[in-house]
């Protein structure tokens, strides 16, 4: 079969590694990179490190409003797919590259695949909800990472072609975790003596209010804060003219064997990632989430992570208490095998 697979932002490079190299042991891939991520350190470091096939091609359409970004990437994933005329069209997680690449596949009878499918947040202010709904929604076969997801879909009628394959950011982090303990560059900060903290959401990082009181709980925590800022989170800090305190190092954003590595090390993660949520439950550090909601519900009813939105107050007090015990351990992310039950799963599909 011919997969084209579509990608474009950090954590979906992260996703497609695992995936990519069991597909291409039977399969022909055609990897596309839309180019909403285009900084070095957000895209090629991690192609480098994962050992991601060079795309075959790059749409270059970088950042945007999200209608123009969408549509540029809608329509220049058309022409791809009228030229490479693929089985099947292979999208990962809720990016607008996701949904662009659903969306155009879609209109153009092509299959779509959604890996991580089924994920909700139920807050249709966040960009990515929308772009999970309506990407699951023109979906032929989708790939949940939990039984959450699969029980989210049902609860929206889809029930057909779902998959509970566990999640491919285990099957990244197992494979990658002894390499980037190797391989890492030293924080040069004792084990467990520091916090790490990354933010980007939208809806901390477009209010000026809450990424002052994020800021400011940061300077309030009882050690130093490795904070790998996003490009945009750093412009919003300039443009609102927030200074971090001097127990926070801003640094730039961390290669994934780094990131890795200084999440390993950490004493509790504070974050309004999705992606690092898992990881540290998955690494068992708590995790204080910079959110009022999440998708990943398991990490919080094992206890490894708590909601405490933008508020500062409430972020130093679980940042504090987070070295407490009131946790337990499942594999409810799965077994690090989801990449080749999903390219198992599209070898034996038929439309
Ligand atoms: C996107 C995803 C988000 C994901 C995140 C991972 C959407 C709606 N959001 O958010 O779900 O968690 O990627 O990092 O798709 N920028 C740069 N260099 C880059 C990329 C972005 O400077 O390489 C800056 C630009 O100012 C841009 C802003 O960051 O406008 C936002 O980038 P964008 O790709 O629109 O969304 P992310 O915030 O990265």
């Amino acid at each position: 079969m011919k997969v084209l697979s579509i990608v474009g932002a950090r954590p979906q490079f992260v996703k497609c590694a695992p995936v990519s190299r069991e597909l291409r042991k039977v399969h022909e891939e055609v990897l596309v990179h839309t180019g909403q991520h285009y900084d070095y350190g957000l895209s090629e470091v991690f192609f480098r490190d994962l050992g991601i096939p060079t795309p075959d091609y790059h749409l270059e359409i970088g950042s945007g409003s999200h209608g123009v970004q969408t549509g540029r990437m809608l329509a220049a994933i058309e022409e791809v797919i009228a030229k490479e005329g693929p089985d099947v069209a292979l999208v990962y997680g809720d990016t607008n590259s996701t949904l662009a690449g659903a969306l155009a596949a879609a209109k153009m009878h092509v299959p779509v695949a959604h890996v991580e499918a089924g994920l909700r947040s139920f807050d249709r202010r966040m960009p990515e909800e929308v772009n999970r709904v309506l990407t699951d929604h023109c979906s032929d076969i989708l790939f949940c990472p939990t039984a959450t997801a699969v029980a989210n879909l049902a609860a929206e009628g889809i029930t057909k072609g779902v998959h509970l394959t566990g999640d491919v950011m285990v099957d990244a982090l197992r494979e990658n975790l002894a390499l980037a303990k190797e391989r890492s560059t030293d924080p040069g900060l004792l084990p467990k003596g520091y916090y790490l903290a990354t933010v980007h959401r939208a809806s901390n990082t477009d209010d000026p209010a809450a990424l002052g009181a994020i800021m400011e709980a940061f300077s309030r925590l009882d050690g130093p804060v490795v904070f790998p800022a996003h490009p945009r989170t750093r412009k919003k800090l300039a443009e609102y003219g927030i200074v971090p305190a001097a127990n926070v190092r801003v640094v730039e954003p961390l290669p994934y064997f780094d990131m890795l590595a200084a999440l390993a090390g950490a004493r509790a993660v504070l974050t309004d990632s999705g992606g690092v949520q898992k990881e540290a439950y998955i690494l068992e550090v708590p995790c204080v989430t910079l959110r009022e909601n999440t998708e990943w519900v398991e990490t919080i009813e094992d206890g490894w992570n708590v909601l405490v939105g933008a508020d500062a107050d409430r972020i130093v007090t679980e940042a504090d208490a987070a070295g407490g015990a009131r946790r337990r351990h499942s594999a409810r992310f799965g077994d690090g095998h989801a990449a080749e039950r999903i390219a198992a799963i599209i070898t034996e599909y038929e439309p």
